[in-house]
Protein backbone atom coordinates (compact mmCIF):
# COMPACT_ATOMS: atom_id res chain seq x y z
CA UNK A 1 0.00 0.00 0.00
CA UNK A 2 1.25 3.88 -0.58
CA UNK A 3 2.44 5.31 2.13
CA UNK A 4 0.89 8.16 1.33
CA UNK A 5 -2.45 6.44 0.71
CA UNK A 6 -4.27 9.71 2.29
CA UNK A 7 -3.37 12.05 -0.02
CA UNK A 8 -5.89 12.95 -2.16
CA UNK A 9 -4.78 13.81 -6.24
CA UNK A 10 -3.25 16.88 -6.32
CA UNK A 11 -5.15 19.51 -8.09
CA UNK A 12 -4.47 23.28 -9.02
CA UNK A 13 -6.19 24.94 -6.34
CA UNK A 14 -5.07 22.52 -4.13
CA UNK A 15 -1.51 24.11 -4.22
CA UNK A 16 -2.18 27.35 -3.03
CA UNK A 17 -4.15 25.80 -0.27
CA UNK A 18 -1.07 23.57 0.83
CA UNK A 19 0.73 27.05 0.81
CA UNK A 20 -1.63 28.67 3.13
CA UNK A 21 -1.60 25.62 5.74
CA UNK A 22 2.07 25.74 5.64
CA UNK A 23 2.27 21.72 4.05
CA UNK A 24 5.73 21.66 1.65
CA UNK A 25 5.29 20.52 -1.57
CA UNK A 26 7.74 17.53 -2.92
CA UNK A 27 8.59 17.72 -6.21
CA UNK A 28 11.09 15.46 -8.66
CA UNK A 29 11.68 15.17 -12.40
CA UNK A 30 10.40 12.00 -14.46
CA UNK A 31 10.19 10.81 -17.47
CA UNK A 32 9.52 7.12 -17.88
CA UNK A 33 6.17 5.34 -16.56
CA UNK A 34 8.28 3.03 -14.15
CA UNK A 35 10.56 5.68 -11.92
CA UNK A 36 7.00 8.21 -12.14
CA UNK A 37 5.02 5.35 -10.59
CA UNK A 38 7.24 4.60 -7.85
CA UNK A 39 7.61 8.17 -7.03
CA UNK A 40 3.97 8.87 -7.00
CA UNK A 41 3.36 5.75 -4.60
CA UNK A 42 5.90 7.05 -2.14
CA UNK A 43 4.68 10.03 -1.39
CA UNK A 44 6.21 13.09 -4.36
CA UNK A 45 3.79 15.45 -4.61
CA UNK A 46 4.51 17.02 -8.27
CA UNK A 47 5.76 15.56 -10.96
CA UNK A 48 7.97 17.59 -13.79
CA UNK A 49 8.57 16.30 -16.92
CA UNK A 50 11.73 18.65 -17.30
CA UNK A 51 13.35 19.59 -20.45
CA UNK A 52 16.66 18.44 -18.65
CA UNK A 53 15.71 15.14 -20.19
CA UNK A 54 17.64 16.42 -23.00
CA UNK A 55 20.47 16.55 -20.77
CA UNK A 56 19.69 13.30 -18.36
CA UNK A 57 18.05 10.71 -20.94
CA UNK A 58 19.15 12.23 -23.98
CA UNK A 59 23.15 13.05 -23.45
CA UNK A 60 23.18 16.83 -24.81
CA UNK A 61 24.91 19.20 -22.83
CA UNK A 62 21.83 21.49 -22.84
CA UNK A 63 18.18 21.50 -22.90
CA UNK A 64 18.12 23.47 -26.53
CA UNK A 65 17.79 20.39 -28.85
CA UNK A 66 14.36 19.25 -26.79
CA UNK A 67 11.49 19.15 -29.22
CA UNK A 68 7.61 19.67 -28.24
CA UNK A 69 7.28 15.93 -30.04
CA UNK A 70 9.83 15.02 -27.14
CA UNK A 71 8.22 16.19 -24.35
CA UNK A 72 4.95 15.03 -25.43
CA UNK A 73 6.19 10.95 -25.61
CA UNK A 74 7.35 11.94 -21.62
CA UNK A 75 4.69 13.55 -20.82
CA UNK A 76 2.29 10.44 -22.01
CA UNK A 77 4.14 7.71 -20.85
CA UNK A 78 4.35 9.63 -16.87
CA UNK A 79 0.75 10.29 -17.32
CA UNK A 80 -0.63 6.85 -17.46
CA UNK A 81 1.12 5.94 -14.30
CA UNK A 82 0.29 8.73 -11.56
CA UNK A 83 -2.74 8.43 -9.00
CA UNK A 84 -1.69 11.54 -6.89
CA UNK A 85 0.80 13.36 -8.23
CA UNK A 86 0.12 16.21 -10.19
CA UNK A 87 1.80 16.37 -13.83
CA UNK A 88 3.77 19.63 -14.75
CA UNK A 89 5.07 19.38 -18.34
CA UNK A 90 8.03 21.90 -19.73
CA UNK A 91 7.69 24.04 -22.53
CA UNK A 92 10.97 23.44 -24.52
CA UNK A 93 13.02 25.82 -26.27
CA UNK A 94 11.24 28.49 -28.01
CA UNK A 95 8.04 26.45 -28.17
CA UNK A 96 6.39 29.40 -25.65
CA UNK A 97 8.37 32.28 -27.89
CA UNK A 98 4.63 33.68 -28.87
CA UNK A 99 1.43 33.06 -27.18
CA UNK A 100 -0.03 30.78 -30.30
CA UNK A 101 3.00 28.66 -30.61
CA UNK A 102 2.66 28.35 -26.90
CA UNK A 103 -0.79 27.38 -27.13
CA UNK A 104 -0.68 24.55 -29.55
CA UNK A 105 2.43 23.20 -27.65
CA UNK A 106 0.28 23.02 -24.42
CA UNK A 107 -2.48 21.86 -25.93
CA UNK A 108 -0.47 18.94 -27.00
CA UNK A 109 1.14 18.60 -23.37
CA UNK A 110 -2.14 19.02 -21.94
CA UNK A 111 -3.73 16.16 -24.06
CA UNK A 112 -0.60 13.99 -23.09
CA UNK A 113 -1.67 14.29 -19.69
CA UNK A 114 0.29 16.95 -17.88
CA UNK A 115 -2.16 19.42 -15.78
CA UNK A 116 0.28 22.25 -15.68
CA UNK A 117 2.93 23.79 -18.18
CA UNK A 118 5.62 25.64 -16.92
CA UNK A 119 7.40 27.99 -18.78
CA UNK A 120 11.24 29.59 -18.53
CA UNK A 121 11.52 33.48 -17.81
CA UNK A 122 9.77 36.73 -17.07
CA UNK A 123 10.19 39.58 -19.96
CA UNK A 124 7.88 38.73 -23.38
CA UNK A 125 6.79 35.51 -21.49
CA UNK A 126 4.46 37.17 -19.18
CA UNK A 127 2.87 37.63 -21.81
CA UNK A 128 2.50 34.26 -22.56
CA UNK A 129 1.50 33.35 -19.39
CA UNK A 130 -1.90 35.68 -19.26
CA UNK A 131 -2.47 34.26 -22.26
CA UNK A 132 -2.37 30.77 -21.42
CA UNK A 133 -3.92 31.26 -18.21
CA UNK A 134 -6.80 33.34 -19.62
CA UNK A 135 -7.54 30.06 -21.82
CA UNK A 136 -7.46 27.68 -18.66
CA UNK A 137 -4.11 26.38 -18.94
CA UNK A 138 -2.42 25.95 -15.26
CA UNK A 139 1.11 27.61 -15.84
CA UNK A 140 4.55 27.53 -13.54
CA UNK A 141 6.61 30.11 -14.07
CA UNK A 142 10.39 29.92 -13.82
CA UNK A 143 12.83 32.11 -12.60
CA UNK A 144 16.05 32.79 -11.14
CA UNK A 145 18.51 30.47 -13.46
CA UNK A 146 16.47 29.62 -16.87
CA UNK A 147 18.89 26.72 -18.43
CA UNK A 148 17.13 28.06 -21.69
CA UNK A 149 19.01 31.23 -21.31
CA UNK A 150 22.56 29.30 -20.66
CA UNK A 151 23.85 30.86 -24.13
CA UNK A 152 22.79 34.62 -23.15
CA UNK A 153 24.10 33.76 -19.07
CA UNK A 154 27.59 31.86 -19.72
CA UNK A 155 26.71 29.19 -18.05
CA UNK A 156 24.57 27.93 -15.05
CA UNK A 157 25.25 30.45 -12.68
CA UNK A 158 23.31 31.95 -9.40
CA UNK A 159 21.10 34.48 -10.59
CA UNK A 160 19.76 37.57 -8.67
CA UNK A 161 23.07 38.15 -6.39
CA UNK A 162 23.22 41.79 -6.85
CA UNK A 163 20.43 43.88 -5.60
CA UNK A 164 19.43 45.30 -8.75
CA UNK A 165 19.00 42.13 -10.23
CA UNK A 166 17.53 40.73 -6.79
CA UNK A 167 15.06 43.24 -6.82
CA UNK A 168 14.49 42.43 -10.91
CA UNK A 169 13.60 39.00 -10.09
CA UNK A 170 11.67 39.78 -7.18
CA UNK A 171 9.33 42.13 -9.64
CA UNK A 172 9.21 39.32 -12.26
CA UNK A 173 8.21 36.87 -9.49
CA UNK A 174 5.22 39.39 -8.54
CA UNK A 175 4.27 39.93 -12.43
CA UNK A 176 4.05 36.11 -13.41
CA UNK A 177 1.92 35.59 -10.45
CA UNK A 178 -0.49 39.28 -11.63
CA UNK A 179 -0.14 37.62 -14.76
CA UNK A 180 -1.46 34.12 -13.60
CA UNK A 181 1.01 31.97 -12.72
CA UNK A 182 0.11 29.30 -9.95
CA UNK A 183 3.07 27.90 -9.61
CA UNK A 184 6.85 29.48 -8.92
CA UNK A 185 10.21 27.51 -9.61
CA UNK A 186 13.03 29.18 -8.20
CA UNK A 187 16.41 27.98 -9.24
CA UNK A 188 20.28 28.72 -8.07
CA UNK A 189 18.82 32.40 -6.10
CA UNK A 190 20.47 33.31 -2.89
CA UNK A 191 18.55 32.06 -0.05
CA UNK A 192 17.38 35.45 1.42
CA UNK A 193 15.90 36.56 -2.26
CA UNK A 194 13.91 33.36 -1.95
CA UNK A 195 12.36 33.77 1.12
CA UNK A 196 11.17 37.66 0.25
CA UNK A 197 10.16 35.86 -2.81
CA UNK A 198 8.11 33.53 -0.89
CA UNK A 199 6.38 35.27 1.10
CA UNK A 200 5.57 37.94 -1.40
CA UNK A 201 3.59 36.05 -3.80
CA UNK A 202 0.57 33.81 -2.77
CA UNK A 203 1.32 31.00 -5.09
CA UNK A 204 3.73 28.32 -3.85
CA UNK A 205 7.35 28.35 -4.51
CA UNK A 206 9.31 25.41 -5.49
CA UNK A 207 13.07 25.77 -5.17
CA UNK A 208 16.30 24.26 -6.41
CA UNK A 209 19.48 25.76 -5.11
CA UNK A 210 17.02 28.09 -3.54
CA UNK A 211 17.36 27.41 0.27
CA UNK A 212 15.39 25.82 2.72
CA UNK A 213 12.51 28.80 3.06
CA UNK A 214 10.48 28.40 -0.04
CA UNK A 215 7.22 26.38 -0.22
CA UNK A 216 8.50 23.47 -1.50
CA UNK A 217 11.94 21.68 -3.39
CA UNK A 218 12.44 20.01 -6.60
CA UNK A 219 15.06 17.99 -7.98
CA UNK A 220 16.33 16.39 -11.34
CA UNK A 221 15.92 12.43 -10.45
CA UNK A 222 19.22 11.41 -11.83
CA UNK A 223 21.00 13.73 -9.30
CA UNK A 224 19.09 12.95 -6.73
CA UNK A 225 19.92 8.98 -7.08
CA UNK A 226 23.58 10.23 -7.48
CA UNK A 227 23.86 9.00 -11.17
CA UNK A 228 26.81 10.55 -13.20
CA UNK A 229 24.90 11.82 -15.72
CA UNK A 230 28.33 13.10 -17.26
CA UNK A 231 27.20 16.84 -16.37
CA UNK A 232 29.10 18.72 -13.26
CA UNK A 233 26.89 18.27 -10.24
CA UNK A 234 25.54 21.63 -8.88
CA UNK A 235 26.10 22.17 -5.13
CA UNK A 236 22.18 22.09 -3.95
CA UNK A 237 22.14 18.34 -5.21
CA UNK A 238 21.83 15.46 -2.48
CA UNK A 239 21.84 11.75 -3.19
CA UNK A 240 19.33 10.21 -1.50
CA UNK A 241 19.98 6.93 -2.45
CA UNK A 242 22.69 6.50 -0.57
CA UNK A 243 20.07 7.16 2.80
CA UNK A 244 17.52 5.45 1.39
CA UNK A 245 18.90 2.41 0.41
CA UNK A 246 16.39 1.65 -2.18
CA UNK A 247 15.03 4.10 -5.39
CA UNK A 248 11.66 3.97 -3.19
CA UNK A 249 13.42 4.82 0.11
CA UNK A 250 15.07 7.65 -1.41
CA UNK A 251 12.13 9.57 -2.91
CA UNK A 252 10.61 8.64 0.37
CA UNK A 253 13.45 9.82 2.55
CA UNK A 254 13.66 13.07 0.00
CA UNK A 255 10.07 13.56 0.79
CA UNK A 256 10.41 13.72 4.23
CA UNK A 257 13.35 15.70 3.83
CA UNK A 258 11.36 18.47 2.21
CA UNK A 259 8.40 18.19 4.77
CA UNK A 260 9.77 18.67 7.42
CA UNK A 261 11.99 21.03 5.83
CA UNK A 262 15.85 19.17 6.94
CA UNK A 263 16.58 19.47 3.01
CA UNK A 264 17.91 21.51 1.86
CA UNK A 265 20.49 22.68 4.68
CA UNK A 266 22.85 25.58 4.36
CA UNK A 267 25.17 23.37 2.45
CA UNK A 268 23.27 22.70 -0.19
CA UNK A 269 22.15 26.07 -0.51
CA UNK A 270 23.28 29.58 -1.84
CA UNK A 271 24.01 32.47 1.08
O1 LIG B 1 14.04 20.75 -16.70
C1 LIG B 1 14.06 20.56 -15.48
O2 LIG B 1 14.30 19.46 -14.96
C2 LIG B 1 13.78 21.70 -14.61
C3 LIG B 1 14.10 21.57 -13.16
C4 LIG B 1 15.56 21.66 -12.98
C5 LIG B 1 13.38 22.55 -12.33
O3 LIG B 1 13.34 22.70 -15.08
Amino acid sequence: MSVHAEQKPWTVPALAEAKRQGRRLAMLTAYDASFARVMDRSGIDLVLIGDSLGMVVQGHDSTLPVSVADMVYHTAAVARTLRQALLVADLPFQADATPERALDASVALLQAGAQMVKIEGAGHKLEVVRFLSERDIPVCTHLGLTPQSVLKLGGFKVQGREEQAAARLLADAQAAVEAGASLLVLECVPTPLAQKITAAVFVPTIGIGAGPHCDGQVLVMHDMLGLDSGHRRPRFVKDFLAEGGSVAGAFRAYAAAVRDGSFPDAEHAYA
